[in-house]
């Protein structure tokens, strides 16, 4: 298994390449099946998760076709997939695959509402916390779905199609958010989504849709009206830009001190997170071709911030904040609201030398003078690259394990990191 070494203590400068969003490629790729038109995804990022959605839509006949290497490609270049999902041969996802990823149990809403049934492996636990289905499949119920769970599978029937409704959420969730949308665009009639979550990612994927022939308005705010139609068309749609990369960034620049441009990064897609790092002490400045983030070699200021749905402090860069504010001059209080058990990082941080106390949703981060390289092992994609912050900053080498949960969420990230000056280097097993 691969491993990942940082040596820390070097500035960081120069200019990092944002990649195109994975938590939108992977609705976007889902989304495929909800037409026998060819999809076509400009920007799509270098990810082992894309690779993983595409087995799991290969099973279901899908056609997936990335474009190869070719002599002179910019490697900063997002790859462009062409996707076809004229056959679908099998309406089953099996849990080996599902079990992989979390997202791949959405594709029950397109397979439901082009073929008028799915059965879909229930996702199971993850390292973050329980994360059930159970506002999915209201969203579907909602739409005249009829569902029964049986041996671990969700099995979902609209054999006369599904119907337009009202579906209410009483708690915002992306996913239902996403299930709901797609399912909606074949139903007969209007939906109307109340408490929608209003991430950026919902926004591109509904702009996708509505590319391919769906009649979705009102996505990015808390409620979305979806007219039905009777087929959707192909389309070609370029994916946003990752805000959880850029925010990432941003505080392992705020963390080490330097100036960088993130490159392709719209700061209005993470307002809260780079106030939030602005607090801390950065210079943070959108520019024509991104966001620049400096801090000279003052003092990083400790911060209070409770992560919420958008436009509030995202949970996906929790763990990167916590880890920037293990160096703050006094004590921080960061508290997770979204899931219950996300502090898998908090150990692992403190094996570096960071002092954080856990009491049920908040940590409480008081700042310490130097982290010291050590082993860490992560459990999950923000946690572990959490620990490649704190190891930039920290004394000596740190050796990060389990290099493939980066490998799920980062496109090269050593060798953008490298470009600005860091010590890091893959070391393949
Ligand atoms: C999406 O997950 C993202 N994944 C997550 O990113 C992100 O952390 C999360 O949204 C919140 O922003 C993708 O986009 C692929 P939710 P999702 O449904 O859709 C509860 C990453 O690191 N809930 O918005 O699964 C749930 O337990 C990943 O890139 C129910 O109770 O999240 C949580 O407490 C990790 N019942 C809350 O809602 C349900 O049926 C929000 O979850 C569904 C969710």
């Amino acid at each position: 298994m691969d491993r990942i070494r940082i040596v820390g203590g070097q500035r960081l400068n120069g200019t990092i390449p944002i990649s195109g969003a994975k938590n939108a490629t992977l609705p976007l790729m889902i989304a495929s099946l909800l037409t026998e038109g060819t999809l076509i995804l400009d920007n799509v990022p270098r990810l082992a998760d894309v690779i993983q959605l595409q087995r799991i839509l290969g099973n279901h006949g899908v056609d997936v076709m990335i474009a190869g290497k070719r002599p002179g490609d910019d490697p900063n270049q997002g790859r462009t997939i062409h996707i076809s999902a004229k056959h679908v041969v099998d309406t089953t996802a099996p849990y080996d695959l599902v079990s992989k990823m979390r997202a791949s149990f959405w594709v029950v809403a397109p397979l439901l509402a082009r073929m008028g049934e799915a059965k879909v492996s229930m996702p199971g636990g993850c390292a973050i916390g329980t994360r059930p289905v159970d506002l999915l499949i209201l969203a579907l119920e909602n739409l005249g779905a009829e569902i029964e769970i049986e041996s671990g599978y969700v099995i979902a029937r609209a054999p006369k199609g599904l119907r337009g409704g009202e579906i209410v959420f009483p708690k915002v969730t992306v996913g239902g958010t996403h299930t709901a949308i797609m399912a909606a665009s074949l139903a007969n009639g209007t939906t109307v989504i109340e408490n929608a979550a209003r991430e950026p990612e919902i926004g591109d994927v509904a702009d996708c849709l509505n590319k391919m022939g769906a009649k979705i308005s009102g996505a990015g705010t808390s409620r979305i009206v979806i007219e039905g139609v009777s087929k959707l068309h192909g389309a070609r749609h370029s994916v946003l830009p990752d805000r959880i990369e850029t925010g990432t960034y941003a505080m392992a620049v705020a963390m080490t001190g330097g100036d960088v441009l993130l490159q392709h990064a719209r700061p209005e897609l993470l307002q809260a997170a780079l106030d939030v790092v602005g607090q801390a002490g950065a210079t943070i400045t959108s520019t024509n071709e991104g966001v620049r983030v400096a801090r000279n070699g003052a003092g990083l200021a400790p911060v209070e911030v409770t992560t919420a749905p958008f436009p509030g402090f995202p949970t996906d860069l929790q763990a990167q904040l916590m880890a920037l504010m293990t160096r703050a001059e006094g004590t921080s209080r960061i508290t997770e609201t979204i899931f219950e058990n996300r502090f898998m990082h908090v150990q692992e941080l403190a094996r570096l030398g960071a002092r954080i106390q856990l009491d049920g949703e908040t940590a409480t981060i008081e700042g310490v003078d130097r982290l010291k390289g050590a082993p860490v092992m992560a459990t999950d994609l923000r946690a572990s690259v959490s620990l490649v912050i704190a190891a930039l900053a920290a004394e000596g080498e740190t050796m990060v394990n389990r290099v493939y949960h980066l490998d799920r969420g980062f496109e090269r990230l050593e060798e953008k990191l490298v470009r600005c000056g860091a010590v890091i280097e893959r070391i393949s097993a």
